[in-house]
């Protein structure tokens, strides 16, 4: 409710004024320009430390009583089961939230110079998310949350050197059994939320030394004034109905769906398929057709090094606060886009037929399955920058925006595989029957 009297309004505003400064240039108040996504994504933050705190008053963390202190909450605590749901919801749709974030930071040219430990610094926040989000979803100790988690952290002893210690050391153990929930418990109520909120600061704290969102570059010395509006009401109103009616959209979800939960966690009966969460589906599948130790330490360690070295990249063709630089960049975009999406399905499909028509029995598959579709990935990618850059005349800057675009893409289509097309023995299957393709 807003305050009415002269001195609440005064209050409220000089609050309002911690978080922001007193004016803000004009021209980023365009909706367009962020699409209010990192608001979301803090205001999910919010809700989730709002309704995990509730969530605690009930939750018991022993793998004896886990399951039945969830039970009690859903059954028998006033508004349990809808505090649960909004905690699920918000925290998936945080992890979409975040992935558009950085997203829009990329196609927008927002990560430069001036932004760029902003940008480090997002990435730190979106481990620790993911990380908040895995460490969580095994506390209600079902068969869902116990074979999740067995996979996934299986998947870390694939790590050449050290794996094997990694996965104990989450696992307090061999297997997963009560030290692991005990690890898992501290690590999310206690060391990420708290890693979380700092960080959280640090990253607001730095918008405002870059001088707010960034903007269109001035290229003459009039432009140079930017026209600035006090924050209250002109950002603040449009904050507020960004987070009003994200908030609708929370809680109408929790009200319609609720969160899953399985029978209790049973360590002598796998469920068929068992899957990792649904944001790690993607290197799932990519399990199924490349080698374990390229999916979980070779690819993704080429990933996060290429996500850190984003910003370093010198190019006087960054553009900035244009959405995809340009025209051209924004068919560019579009088109990589779309051919990057069924060039992946295409692959999956032929990959497939060729792992049940009995191909690498006798080949070495590390290099088969890992090492040369790694060189081939490396060169497609470096062949398709020159392509793009010498002979098609894009920026650079556009042709590492079509890039990042191709791998994300690629990845989301594993992961909509994974997550609706995978069946019975990981099987492919059409969601709505549930047969084999
Ligand atoms: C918990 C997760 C995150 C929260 C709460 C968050 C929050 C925000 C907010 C509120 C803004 C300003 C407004 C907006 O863009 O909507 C922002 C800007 C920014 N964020 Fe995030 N963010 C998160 C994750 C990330 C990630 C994953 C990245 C990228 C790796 C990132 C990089 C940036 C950068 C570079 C800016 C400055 C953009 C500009 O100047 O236009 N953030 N963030």
């Amino acid at each position: 409710m807003i305050p009415s009297s002269p001195k609440n309004r005064r209050f409220f505003t000089g609050f309002l004024l911690h978080l922001h400064p007193r004016t803000v240039p004009s021209e980023t108040l365009r909706y367009s320009l962020s699409w209010g996504l990192g608001g979301m994504a803090a205001l999910l933050v919010s809700l989730l430390f709002l309704t995990g705190t509730l969530l605690l008053l009930t939750y018991q963390p022993s793998t004896d009583s886990a399951y039945a202190s969830i039970l009690i909450l859903i059954r028998e605590v006033r508004f349990g089961l809808w505090v649960r749901n909004i905690h699920h919801w918000s925290a998936n749709l945080l992890v979409i939230v975040a992935v558009l974030h950085l997203l829009r930071v990329v196609l927008t040219g927002a990560f430069g110079p001036g932004r760029r430990l902003n940008w480090i610094i997002g990435l730190f926040l979106l481990f620790l998310l993911l990380s908040a989000n895995f460490t969580g979803y095994l506390l209600p100790w079902d068969q869902l949350a116990y074979w999740a988690v067995t996979i996934c952290t299986s998947m870390l002893g694939y790590i050449p050197i050290g794996g094997l210690w990694l996965q104990e050391l989450f696992r307090g153990g061999a297997e997963i059994g009560p030290a692991t929930l005990a690890n898992f418990y501290v690590l999310h109520v206690v060391f990420i939320p708290g890693t979380l909120f700092i960080l959280m600061l640090w990253h607001f704290w730095l918008i405002r030394l870059a001088g707010g969102l960034v903007q269109v570059e001035k290229n003459s010395p009039e432009d140079v004034s930017v026209l600035r509006v006090p924050t209250v009401p002109n950002l603040i109103v449009r904050e507020a109905a960004v987070g009003l009616a994200l908030m609708a959209i929370v809680l109408v979800i929790s009200i319609v769906w609720n969160a899953p939960l399985l029978e209790q966690a049973n360590s002598g009966m796998s469920p068929n398929p068992a899957k990792a969460p649904w944001y790690f589906l993607g290197f799932q599948e990519l399990l199924l057709h490349l080698h374990p130790v390229f999916v979980v330490f070779v690819w993704p360690l080429l990933g996060i090094a290429a996500l850190f070295y984003l910003p370093f990249w010198h190019d006087s063709s960054l553009p900035t606060g244009v959405w995809f630089g340009s025209d051209p960049g924004r068919k560019l975009v579009a088109w990589t886009a779309a051919v990057g999406a069924l060039a992946t399905l295409v692959i999956i499909l032929i990959d497939n037929l060729l792992l049940h028509s009995g191909e690498a029995v006798a080949v070495n598959i590390l290099i088969t399955r890992g090492l040369l579709p790694t060189v081939l990935l490396i060169a497609l990618l470096v062949g398709f920058y020159f392509l793009l850059v010498t002979k098609l005349k894009h920026t650079r800057a556009e042709a590492v925006m079509a890039g990042l675009v191709l791998m994300l893409v690629a990845l989301t289509v594993c992961t909509i595989i994974g997550v609706w097309f995978r069946g019975p023995e990981m099987r492919l299957v059409w969601p709505w029957v549930q047969q084999s393709l």
